[in-house]
C-alpha cells in the first residue's frame, strides 16, 4: 500500500469495527455489553468488584468491606486474605489445567522451555523454600535482577507465595541504579543470573551486583544465582550460591503463606519529576483482582490462546501481563528472552510461528523499529494464528497502527491500545476487543470500574476537544497504595496536583488527553517532567542529576525531542564548570557518565554545551523553551517571563 493509500485512510478517519467472528466468542461481546457492565460497575463499584473477586479468585478468608477509602489511602477488600501464588498455581492444579503449558519460553539463542502449571509451581515452591533456608521471612525485601528466563517469573512467585515483597530491577539498569533500589526497598535478598542473552552479547548482571553491593547494600545478606550463560563470574562464599545447587533434593512443596488483601506484593520504581525514583507500592488482592479481570476482557484470554506480551518483567507490563494477569487466568503465557537484532531482525515473527502464537502485545516504538527493519521479515512468516494484538506505552502514531494492522494482524485483528501506568497497576483506557470499535490512535473508553476524566487544574471537566489533564475519580482494585517509605509524596504527586473547590481527591496521571464526540480518549502524552523514550520512563530530573554528578558539568537541562522510532530522545544541554573545554570527546564521556549511573536506556541522544541556560526570574529552568529548540521549532508562547534574553538567542545561534 503507498503512502498516499495509508493517508486517505487516515483521513477518512476510518474505524474499525471488531470482526463478528471474534466478537461471538468474546467475554464482552457487544458494545451494548460493555456499556451495560460500566453503568453497572459505576452505580455500584464495590458490588461490582466484590462480584468479580468472588467469582474470579480464591480467598482463603473473605473480605469483610470491600473498600475502605481515607482519601488518598485506599485499601480493597479489608480482612480478606488471598495469596498471589497460589491463585496464579495452586488452584489450576486441580483442573484440566495440571499439565497445561503455564509457560513458554524460547531463549535468544534458539534453546526453549516449557512449563506446565504443575512443573511451574513445582519449581516456585522450591525456589520458595530455598529462599526460607536462605533466611527471608514474610515482610522481608527481595530484589531480583534477571534476564527474561523463567526463573525471573519463578522468583517473583516464590516471594508472592511466601509474603516477601520482591522489587524487580530491570537488567538494563546499570549497576548505581540497582544498589539504590535495593537500598531504598532494605532487600535482604538478591536474585540473579550469571547473564543474560540480549542482541548477540551477554549482560553481565552478576558482575553488576557484585558492583552493586560494593558501592553499599547493606541490608543485603544473600545473592541468588541463576546459571544461564555460563561465563566465569565471581562467587563470594557464604554470600553468593548456586540456584542449582541449591535446588538439589529441595521440597517442591510450600504451602502459600495466607496474606492480607492489603499485605505489599512488591515495590517497582518508575521515574518521576525528581531526580529519585519512586517505589510504587501494590498490595496483594486488589492486584490480583485487576490484572485478572482486565486481561481477561481486554486481551478476551481464552484458554487455547497462546498469548505474548514483549515486555520485560523488570516493568509493569511485566509484572501484571506476563506474570500475574495471566496465570491467575490458567492461561498459556509466552516469554521471549531476545530482541530483533542485525543478525535476526525476524526473531519475533519466528517465535509467533513456532507456536502459534494467537495473542501479541508490544509497545509503539518496536512497532515502529520493526516497520524500519521492513515487512519482508514478517511476511516470510506464517502469522494465521494471530487473532489479536495489542500496543502500551505510548500514543501510537496512525502510520504504524496501520502497519501494525496490514502487516502483522493481516488486516484481521483487532487491535486494543491500553492506556495505563506503573501506578495503575493495570489497564485504564482499552477497548474491549470484541465490542469497542476502534480508532487508530485512541486508546478509546475507561475499563469498567473506571472513571476518568479530563480536567483542568481545579478538576472541573473541560471541553474535551481542547484537552486538559486526564484523572482518575474513583478508587480502583488496582490502584497504587502509597510511594514506598514516602505517603506524603504518594499524596502530593498524585492526589494534590488537581484541587478541586469542594477539597475531593482526584487521581492525576501525569499526561494531557482529549476526549471525542464518541467520548473516546486521545492520550495526548506526558504533561510533566518525564520523558518517555524507546517505551522507557525516564524523569529529567534523574538524568540531570547524573549529568551534574560529573565534575566538569555545572548545570544541566534534559527535555525530549522528538524521535521517528523512540517517540523522544534525549537531549542534554548542559553548562560546564570553570575552564573545562567543550569538545566531543568529553560530550562522549558525558554520555558515557550518564549510562553509568542509570543504564544504557537513559544514554542521552544529543548533548549541547551552553554558557548559559533560560531561566525565569526566581531562577526555574524554562524547559518548554528548550523543548522547542531541541525539535527545531519556533519558540512559540510567553517568554516575557525570563531573565536574560539574550541566553535564547545565544542558544538558537550555535549552540
Ligand atoms: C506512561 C506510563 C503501563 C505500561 C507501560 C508504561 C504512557 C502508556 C499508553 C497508551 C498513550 C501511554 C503514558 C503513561 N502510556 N500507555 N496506550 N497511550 N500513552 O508504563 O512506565 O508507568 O509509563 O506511559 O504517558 O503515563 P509507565
Amino acid at each position: 500500500m503507498s503512502e498516499s493509500t495509508i493517508e486517505s485512510i487516515l483521513e477518512e478517519k476510518r474505524l474499525f469495527q471488531p470482526p463478528d467472528q471474534f466478537s461471538q466468542t468474546a467475554h464482552i461481546k457487544t458494545i451494548e455489553q460493555y456499556k451495560e457492565v460500566y453503568e453497572k460497575a459505576r452505580n455500584n463499584p464495590e458490588g461490582f468488584w466484590a462480584e468479580l473477586a468472588e467469582t474470579e479468585l480464591d480467598w482463603f478468608q473473605k473480605w469483610d468491606k470491600v473498600l475502605d477509602w481515607q482519601p488518598p489511602f485506599a485499601k480493597w477488600f479489608v480482612n480478606g486474605k488471598i495469596n498471589i501464588s497460589y491463585n496464579c498455581l495452586d488452584r489450576h492444579l486441580t483442573t484440566w489445567r495440571r499439565n497445561k503449558a503455564a509457560l513458554i519460553w524460547e531463549g535468544e539463542p534458539g534453546d526453549s522451555r516449557t512449563l506446565t502449571y504443575a512443573q511451574l509451581h513445582r519449581e516456585v515452591c522450591q525456589m520458595a523454600n530455598v529462599f526460607k533456608q536462605l533466611g527471608v521471612k514474610k515482610g522481608d525485601r527481595v530484589g531480583i535482577y534477571m534476564p527474561m528466563i523463567p526463573e525471573a517469573a519463578i522468583a517473583m512467585l516464590a516471594c508472592a507465595r511466601i509474603g516477601a515483597p520482591h522489587t524487580v530491577v530491570f537488567g538494563g539498569f546499570s549497576a548505581d541504579a540497582l544498589k539504590n533500589r535495593l537500598v531504598d526497598a532494605e532487600a535482604k535478598l538478591v536474585v540473579t543470573a550469571d547473564g543474560g542473552w540480549r542482541k548477540d552479547a551477554i549482560v553481565p548482571l552478576k558482575e553488576q551486583v557484585d558492583k552493586a553491593l560494593i558501592a553499599g547494600a547493606p541490608t543485603v545478606e544473600n545473592v541468588l544465582v541463576v546459571k544461564r550463560t555460563a561465563q566465569k563470574i565471581q562467587m563470594e562464599p557464604g554470600r553468593d550460591h548456586w540456584w542449582h545447587e541449591l535446588q538439589k533434593g529441595v521440597s517442591g512443596e510450600c504451602p502459600a503463606e495466607p496474606m492480607d488483601s492489603e499485605d505489599m506484593l512488591f515495590i517497582l520504581y518508575t521515574s518521576g519529576t525528581t531526580g529519585k525514583p519512586k517505589g510504587v507500592v501494590h498490595t496483594t488482592g486488589g492486584y490480583n483482582l485487576y490484572t485478572h479481570v482486565t486481561n481477561k476482557w481486554a486481551f478476551d484470554l481464552q484458554d487455547t490462546d497462546v498469548y505474548w506480551c514483549t515486555a520485560d518483567v523488570g516493568w509493569i507490563t511485566g509484572h501484571s501481563y506476563i506474570v500475574y494477569g495471566p496465570l491467575s487466568n490458567g492461561a498459556t503465557s509466552l516469554m521471549y528472552e531476545g530482541a530483533p537484532r542485525a543478525s535476526n531482525p525476524g526473531c519475533l515473527w519466528d517465535v509467533v510461528e513456532k507456536y502459534g502464537v494467537t495473542i501479541f502485545y508490544t509497545a509503539p516504538t518496536a512497532i515502529r523499529a520493526l516497520m524500519k527493519m521492513g515487512e519482508q521479515h514478517p511476511n516470510a512468516r506464517n502469522l494465521t494464528s494471530l487473532r489479536l494484538l495489542g500496543t502500551v506505552g505510548e500514543p501510537i502514531n496512525p502510520e504504524a497502527w496501520m502497519w501494525y494492522h496490514r502487516i502483522i494482524g493481516n488486516s484481521k485483528c483487532p487491535i486494543v491500545d491500553t492506556w495505563w501506568q506503573t501506578e495503575t497497576g493495570g489497564f485504564m483506557i482499552t477497548p474491549l476487543p470484541g465490542a469497542t470499535t476502534t480508532k487508530p490512535g485512541s486508546a478509546t473508553l475507561p475499563f469498567p470500574g473506571i472513571i476518568a476524566d479530563i480536567v483542568d487544574q481545579e478538576g472541573e471537566a473541560v471541553d474535551g476537544n481542547n484537552g486538559g489533564y486526564l484523572v482518575v475519580k474513583h478508587p480502583w482494585p488496582g490502584m497504587m497504595r502509597t510511594v514506598y517509605g514516602d505517603d506524603d509524596r504518594f499524596r502530593r504527586t498524585y492526589w494534590e496536583y488537581i484541587r478541586p473547590k469542594n477539597g475531593e481527591y482526584i487521581y492525576f496521571a501525569g499526561d494531557g488527553a482529549h476526549k471525542d464526540e464518541d467520548g473516546y480518549f486521545w492520550v495526548m502524552g506526558r504533561v510533566d517532567d518525564v520523558i518517555n523514550m524507546a517505551g522507557h520512563r525516564l524523569g529529567t530530573m534523574e538524568v540531570e542529576s547524573a549529568l551534574v554528578s560529573h565534575p566538569a558539568v555545572a548545570e544541566a537541562a534534559v527535555v525530549g525531542k522528538p524521535d521517528e522510532v523512540k517517540g523522544e530522545e534525549i537531549v542534554a544541554f548542559v553548562t560546564l564548570e570553570g575552564e573545562r573545554e567543550a569538545n566531543e570527546a568529553l560530550e562522549k564521556e558525558l554520555k558515557q557518565h550518564v549510562v553509568q549511573e542509570i543504564g544504557a536506556i537513559a544514554r542521552p541522544g544529543e548533548i549541547r554545551f551552553t554558557d548559559d541556560l533560560p531561566k525565569t526570574r526566581s531562577g526555574k529552568i524554562m524547559r518548554r523553551l528548550l523543548r522547542s529548540l531541541a525539535a527545531g521549532q519556533e519558540i512559540a508562547g510567553d517568554t516575557s517571563t525570563l531573565q536574560d534574553r539574550s541566553v535564547l538567542d545565544k542558544l538558537r545561534g550555535g549552540a
